[in-house]
């Protein structure tokens, strides 16, 4: 398949882009700095909170698993059965609590924060695939 461009220009904190690359829904979302504040406040709830995982791009090896902090791409499929998650901007906290923003997975619950990591105690053995891709300009990002 071929390479996907993306304009971001118009994303606002919270909203996500869905893209397809190679067949499979790719997300983008603008996260915001109180969303990447809370991120590793949670880091003793996760599977694999170092996210050093070396099937994933070196340039999501970090603790925000993106090239830049606020911008956060990911392949929005689930680990375990391949369900799509669902984005939940407002209402995760229902799903874990003092969590404020994440991915649900409907099909047998799975959860990721908003790096896409994985919680523990639900069936999805790992974090969500984050897809190779690079940033053409600070508005255009290229996937694939
Ligand atoms: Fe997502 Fe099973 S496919 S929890």
């Amino acid at each position: 398949g071929a390479p996907v461009e993306v304009d971001i220009s118009k994303l606002e904190e919270g909203q996500m882009i869905r893209v397809e690359w190679r067949g499979k829904p790719v997300w983008v979302v603008r996260r915001s700095q109180a969303i990447l504040d809370e991120l590793p406040t949670h880091d003793d709830r996760l599977r694999d909170p170092q996210a050093t995982e070396p099937q994933q791009p070196a340039y999501a090896q970090n603790q925000y698993r993106s090239v830049k902090p606020e911008i956060f791409l990911a392949v929005g499929i689930c680990t375990h059965l391949g369900c799509s998650p669902t984005y939940l901007p407002d209402s995760f906290n229902e799903q874990v609590s003092g969590v404020p923003a994440g991915f649900f997975c409907p099909c047998h619950g799975s959860k990721f924060d908003m790096a896409g990591r994985v919680f523990q105690g639900v069936p999805a053995p790992l974090n969500l695939v984050i897809p190779p891709h690079m940033f053409l300009n600070d508005n255009t990002i290229l996937v694939g």
